[in-house]
């Protein structure tokens, strides 16, 4: 990947300029032991990634605002021998000059130069609470500023969130950010195409998983942006089921929700669809209820409608099948008032989409729902999961069901990023006959 370090170094502008005076921390994410010796796959932080494209761990980001602004990168130093085991590392020279910092140190220094950099400095900003031992460092360097009193040096009065400043930029995405988006999007659809086409009776769940890593990593994107669910039969009424070990059955759906991570971006689809190609009755009749309640909440996507709006258009065509289904009883609004359709359907329709699957930006602006506006994105995802109770008729025991989109708010109304995942029962059993 080509760094082009003027869209980063615009964003840290942007936020200097938000935070008016004082000085920003932004840390990068440690790396996690997962046994012995050995690491999680490593992944940046968002936000620090969002504010400088560096994706090295043990780097922290620097942003001073006021009559002279800068941004400071500290990162690992270059260590010949740890780059003959661990591969290469930019070391501060190379990686001021080439992501744009007005100056990079030494991570060594960090503690040492932070005291001196937030003496005087009227407000301390840093991601609050994110990190207990960042709380602390951030405390003891702060302490260590005070005790400078006497040489005229006063620290922060103020400790704020930098995430209420950073969360509200990165809800809004640019068009390098949509154009990330956009192709872990499509990589995203051609690897749920793939599991269609590969799914049959008598797999295991995990092996419809390696298929659409297989077609994840194939197209560049090297991991899923969260552990992929493949849940067959029941297992699709488990919101969070991963644990994709089951034996797919002749007559089950199956659910999938995967999507990769691309460029530090996520996409997030679910599709269900028959284990052997053809829906039965009871399982169309279902699914076409999701299908018009997703459809419902597309069309309610759009700017001058609130965050809810998408939420509440699908939850009414989901009543309404409920109570056409005979799992639900009463009137539409009845159904709604005492929430009777929540043992069916109990999570929301949707939720911000970004660097982080679930991604950051408040739903709420005081006590109402938030508008709409160009640039965001958002999840589409309505669903029915439908447990086996002596009061649901049997015919529709263990179907669960969940079809979800990722929609971009425009001026005109919405861009669907993930149509090309078929979604229709004609285009999924189209697909599955021609495999
Ligand atoms: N894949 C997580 C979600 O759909 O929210
Ligand atoms: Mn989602
Ligand atoms: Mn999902």
């Amino acid at each position: 990947m080509t760094i082009d370090p003027t869209i980063y170094a615009q964003r840290r502008a942007r936020l200097i300029s938000k935070m008016q005076r004082g000085i920003a921390i932004v840390p990068t994410a440690p790396e996690v032991a997962r046994n012995a010796d050995t690491h999680y796959s490593y992944r940046h932080d968002s936000s620090f990634y969002y504010l400088s494209g560096f994706t090295e761990p043990e780097a922290v980001l620097v942003l001073i605002s006021g009559d002279e602004p800068k941004s400071i990168l500290f990162c690992r130093e270059k260590n010949p021998d740890r780059e003959v085991w661990d591969g290469y590392r930019f070391g501060p020279d190379a990686a001021r000059e080439q992501f744009g910092f007005d100056a990079a140190y030494s991570i060594e220094q960090l503690d040492e130069k932070l005291t001196e950099l937030m003496g005087n400095q009227p407000a301390l900003f840093y991601p609050m609470g994110g990190d207990a031992a960042w709380d602390q460092r951030i405390l003891k360097l702060r302490s260590a500023v005070q005790e400078k009193v006497r040489s005229g040096i006063r620290a922060p009065d103020e400790i704020r969130d930098v995430r209420s400043l950073l969360n509200e930029m990165r809800l809004f995405k640019d068009k390098h950010e949509l154009d990330i988006m956009r192709r872990a999007a499509a990589i995203s659809t051609i690897a749920h195409q793939r599991a269609m086409r590969f799914t049959r009776p008598d797999q295991f769940e995990y092996q419809i998983e390696a298929e659409l890593l297989h077609e994840f990593c194939s197209h560049g994107a090297r991991n899923p942006a969260y552990t992929s669910i493949v849940a067959g039969g029941a297992n699709a009424c488990v919101l969070h089921y991963v644990g994709n070990n089951a034996l797919l059955k002749d007559g089950d759906l199956l659910l999938i929700d995967a999507g990769c991570e691309l460029d530090g971006y996520a996409s997030d689809i679910t599709r269900t669809f028959p284990v052997n190609g053809k829906f039965s009755a009871a399982q169309k009749d279902v699914y076409e209820i999701v299908l018009a309640a997703q459809a419902a909440a597309i069309s309610a996507a759009k700017p001058k409608q609130t965050w809810n709006a998408p939420h509440d258009a699908a939850l009414r065509v989901l009543c309404q099948g409920f109570i056409d289904l005979k799992l639900c009883h009463g009137s539409v609004d009845e159904v709604l008032h005492n929430e009777s359709y929540k043992k069916f359907y109990m999570h929301r329709t949707g939720h911000w989409l970004g660097m982080d699957v679930h991604d950051v930006g408040d739903y709420k602006s005081g006590d109402n729902w938030r508008a709409l506006q160009p640039g965001m994105v958002l999840t589409v995802e309505p669903g029915c999961y439908i447990r086996p109770a002596d009061d649901v008729p049997m015919a529709l025991w263990n179907i669960g069901i969940r079809i979800e989109d990722d929609v971009v708010i425009t001026a005109k109304g919405n861009e669907v990023l993930t149509n090309a995942a078929p979604k229709t029962v004609a285009d999924i059993e189209e697909l599955m006959r021609k495999r």
